[in-house]
């Protein structure tokens, strides 16, 4: 519900109720919404609380429900070793028929990763990006990424291989099982939004897409359950250097 109307709600309660000024005034829900900002939040919840449209654009990459690191190791093959992640129950299933609902509703566009495996929550679309991993290990190629948008199939391509990425001599850290390269989030960014657009990232991890409308200079906000990956955001986002 926007603001003013919770406002108007409450001012109609108190005359209705006749409360004096030391009576408590009954608990409506309603964020007092910070930007550029990470809640240690389910997403759900924190969208109920949130007017229509009142984003421009969500980027997010939702559990798959492939179950990945599910014994906490991700990215093993033949050039080595797989990164240890600890092991994660968030990706057993995929996010509820609701949860979709709630993100059509708070924003005018949506930008999905894995739209392959949602399929059954989206409208066709003329309009995918294929992120073209370079990939030679045991995982996909590709991620296909949905969009909400009416141009044509666009491809970017940034090599994110196991231990090999498109710039060795400026690797980005790993700190998530699942995590994008920010240079890709960017190229989204850049393509997709506008300087005053206000981007959530409901499902944020590590922070890939936060990181990139920072450096992008795009106001945005991000939900993400798990309090580590939280103080991983921030310690992001206070960053100026986020390459080894
Ligand atoms: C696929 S990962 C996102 C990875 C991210 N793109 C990155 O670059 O690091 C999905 C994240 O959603 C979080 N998550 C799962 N269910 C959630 C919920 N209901 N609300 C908020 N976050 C949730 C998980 O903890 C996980 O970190």
């Amino acid at each position: 519900m926007d603001c003013a109307i919770v406002d108007m709600v409450i001012v109609k309660y108190i005359k209705l109720r006749g409360l004096g000024k030391r009576q408590r005034i009954p608990n409506l829900r309603r964020t007092k919404m910070e930007e550029n900002k990470i809640y240690n939040k389910d997403c759900l919840e924190f969208m109920k609380t949130l007017s229509d449209n009142h984003f421009d654009l969500i980027i997010t990459d939702p559990p798959y429900g492939i179950g990945v690191a599910k014994k906490g190791n991700v990215g093993g093959d033949n050039l080595g070793k797989a990164k240890d992640y600890g092991e994660c129950k968030w990706d057993s299933e995929i996010p509820s028929e609701e949860i979709f609902k709630e993100m059509f509703r708070v924003s005018k566009n949506q930008i999905i990763f894995g739209g392959n495996y949602f399929v059954e929550y989206l409208k066709n679309s003329p309009c995918w990006i294929v992120w073209d991993k370079d990939n030679t290990g045991n995982f996909a190629d590709c991620e296909l990424v949905w969009t909400s948008f009416n141009t044509a199939v666009r491809k970017f391509k940034w090599r994110w291989n196991g231990m090999l990425q498109e710039k060795m001599n400026w690797k980005e850290k790993r700190f998530h099982p699942t995590q994008k390269p920010v240079p890709l989030m960017r190229w989204i960014i850049e393509n997709y939004s506008a300087k005053e657009d206000k981007i959530f990232d409901p499902f944020a991890g590590s922070g890939s897409t936060l990181v990139a409308c920072k450096q992008e200079g795009r106001n945005f906000v991000g939900c993400e359950i798990n309090k580590e990956y939280c103080d991983i955001i921030n310690k992001r986002l206070s960053q100026e250097t986020l390459f080894d």
